[in-house]
């Protein structure tokens, strides 16, 4: 019997809990929010498809009640404000840090064993915020950006090749935000070969720069944050966890040593199964990549230390 939480009954929440169903990843997934009856019509919406989807997982939808919430062994938060055409995610940090501290305390009274999957923005800031104030142990705090990412880059790649995305592996590490993250260029492949010795350096290039703005282009497109794979990207993670599939996804995680950082939650490839993050993967990087890792480390170190001009820290 497995029991996922997702707070945050938005788009990217509703989503995630969609796709949990859907692949009957928990046996029930319980959707709360603070809007009232909100999680609880998309709880409805949700199961009123499992006889035409054919799934046996429960959606419980509840208004701002953690104790339905009670023995979770994964819980998402996807709470906060999403972007605005324009906005950086950054710009979100001084709502969205008391959101996502007030709903950590809640869901830790009534499921203490949980493995956190942190979705809100600005997203190594609030896994950071979490980490650092949670007193969970670091293999039990995951930011999901990485894993959306890097869902972004093989898209743009398998465009690129004209090729499955399913045949193509890239790993985007760093940051999750426009200017931080770093598309491994060296480390994607097709079918084993470097998509560097496929495409024009100007088409790889494009990939790149495309995955970097892939979040704000659909903002600008859609006026609000993007939802499907987000919700998708978080729901990946957690069937990793519940499952124990020991995947490989770009996580934002606590390093302590590896890359040469420390006091920092930041994107790197991890071993996601039953235990959260499992292994931290030190890939060797090249100058160029230890230098734009270093750089955007700075960055996400000066979005935390907004943290405590605000006083959540
Ligand atoms: C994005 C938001 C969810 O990248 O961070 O779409």
């Amino acid at each position: 019997m497995s029991k996922v939480t997702v707070v945050g009954a938005g788009n990217v929440g509703a989503t995630c809990a969609n796709v949990l169903a859907i692949n009957e990843v928990a046996n029930q997934v319980v959707l709360l929010d603070v809007k009232e009856g909100f999680s609880e019509g998309k709880a409805l919406d949700i199961m009123q498809t499992a006889t035409l989807l054919d799934f046996d997982s429960v959606v419980l939808g509840c208004t701002n009640d953690y104790a339905k919430t009670a023995g979770s062994d994964v819980v998402v938060i996807t709470s906060g404000l999403p972007r605005k055409p324009g906005m950086t995610r950054e710009e979100l940090i001084g709502v969205n840090a008391g959101i996502v501290k007030t709903v950590t305390d809640n869901i830790l009274k009534y499921s203490p064993n949980a493995i956190l999957v942190i979705v809100s923005n600005p997203m190594d800031t609030m896994t950071y915020l979490t980490l650092k104030t949670a007193g969970l142990p670091k293999n039990k705090v995951i930011g999901m950006g990485g894993a959306l990412d890097s869902a972004r880059f093989k898209c743009y790649l398998s465009k690129a090749l004209n090729a499955p995305a399913n045949e193509i592996e890239g790993l985007v590490i760093g940051g999750h935000g426009d200017t931080t993250m770093i598309p491994l260029t060296r480390f994607a492949t097709y079918k084993g070969r470097p998509v560097a010795d496929l495409l024009d350096k100007a088409v790889l290039d494009k990939a790149v720069s495309n995955t970097m703005v892939g979040g704000a282009t659909l903002t600008g497109l859609l006026g609000t944050s993007a939802w499907y794979a987000p919700g998708a990207a978080a729901a990946y993670l957690v069937e990793s966890i519940l499952r124990d599939q020991k995947k490989v996804i770009p996580c934002s995680v606590s390093l302590e040593g590896e890359y040469g950082q420390n006091d920092i939650c930041i994107g790197v490839p991890v071993v996601i199964g039953k235990d959260g993050v499992e292994q931290i993967l030190d890939y060797e990087l090249n100058d160029t990549e230890k230098g734009l890792f270093e750089k955007s480390a700075d960055a996400v170190r000066a979005t935390n230390h907004v943290l405590k001009e605000i006083n959540v820290l």
